[in-house]
């Protein structure tokens, strides 16, 4: 008999959402992987009567940044964990006109300009090479679900957008949004890969709920921290009334 608590649903919490308010936590569990250790010790929990997991990205006290985190531990361990759909949230800088501070999409695609991090479980230590699709890099029907929600409780979300994910932690130049834009991406963040990748190749279905929090370098005219700050409350209230909503659904799918 284990008494292990389990969930089938992980949030994956960025900048701006180290915690997960409202989630009654029953177990806060640390996990050692065949990677290392993950960002933070799992939260295992209830909220709004749906069985989750936190995790936060950055470390309890927001102390990893981008280039730093282990993101195949944390995969990993929620994967272990028994988590089958992950709804990972990030803020983001906008880049497209219509994704401006506060507003929150739902992107369908991605651009990877990360480099140096060890972006596969493939890395030659074991006995097997794996070529993943990513045709669909956030899962469809996590995305859908997310954006169903969010248009149930009437607030506006966009359905779409390419994420471009840079290295970090500096923010951009003017010059490296202008090539992003012409590359096709409406928003920019760093942590997106190889999160979604390493989801993808451990077979968890991965959806990103993005939150524009300034906008990109160059594109608009206030000053970004400063945007950041304004930006960051507001709209983090909204991401957690868009999961309250797609939680029972994620939890009772497959
Ligand atoms: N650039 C990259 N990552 C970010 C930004 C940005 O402007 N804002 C929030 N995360």
């Amino acid at each position: 008999m284990s008494d292990q608590h389990t969930a089938r649903i992980a949030v994956i919490g960025g900048t701006g959402m180290n915690q997960w308010p409202g989630l009654d936590i029953r177990e806060q569990r640390i996990v050692e992987t065949p990677y290392g250790k993950p960002s933070a010790p799992l939260l295992i929990g209830n909220i709004h009567g749906i069985d989750a997991v936190f995790l936060a990205r950055h470390g309890e006290g927001h102390t990893l940044p981008p280039h730093a985190i282990n993101y195949r531990a944390n995969i990993w361990a929620l994967r272990e964990t028994g988590v089958k759909s992950v709804v990972a949230i990030a803020a983001v800088g906008g880049i497209a006109p219509w994704f401006p501070p506060a507003a929150v999409a739902a992107p369908v695609d991605l651009v990877d300009y990360t480099w140096g991090r060890v972006h596969s479980y493939s890395d030659g230590s074991g006995d097997h090479v794996q070529h993943i699709e990513f045709n669909a890099p956030y899962h469809t029907r996590v995305r859908r679900e997310l954006v169903h929600a969010a248009l149930a409780a009437k607030i506006d979300i966009i359905d779409g957008g390419v994420m471009g994910i840079t290295q970090g932690p500096r923010l951009e130049s003017p010059a490296e949004i202008k090539r992003m834009q012409r590359d096709g991406c409406d928003m920019v963040g760093m942590t997106g890969m190889p999160e979604a990748a390493l989801a993808c190749e451990l077979g968890l279905e991965y959806a990103c709920l993005a939150l524009s929090v300034n906008w990109a370098c160059g594109i608009g005219t206030g000053e970004i921290h400063a945007e950041i700050a304004q930006s960051i409350e507001q709209g983090m209230s909204k991401v957690r009334r868009i999961l309250q909503g797609a939680l029972p659904v994620l939890a009772g799918s497959r």
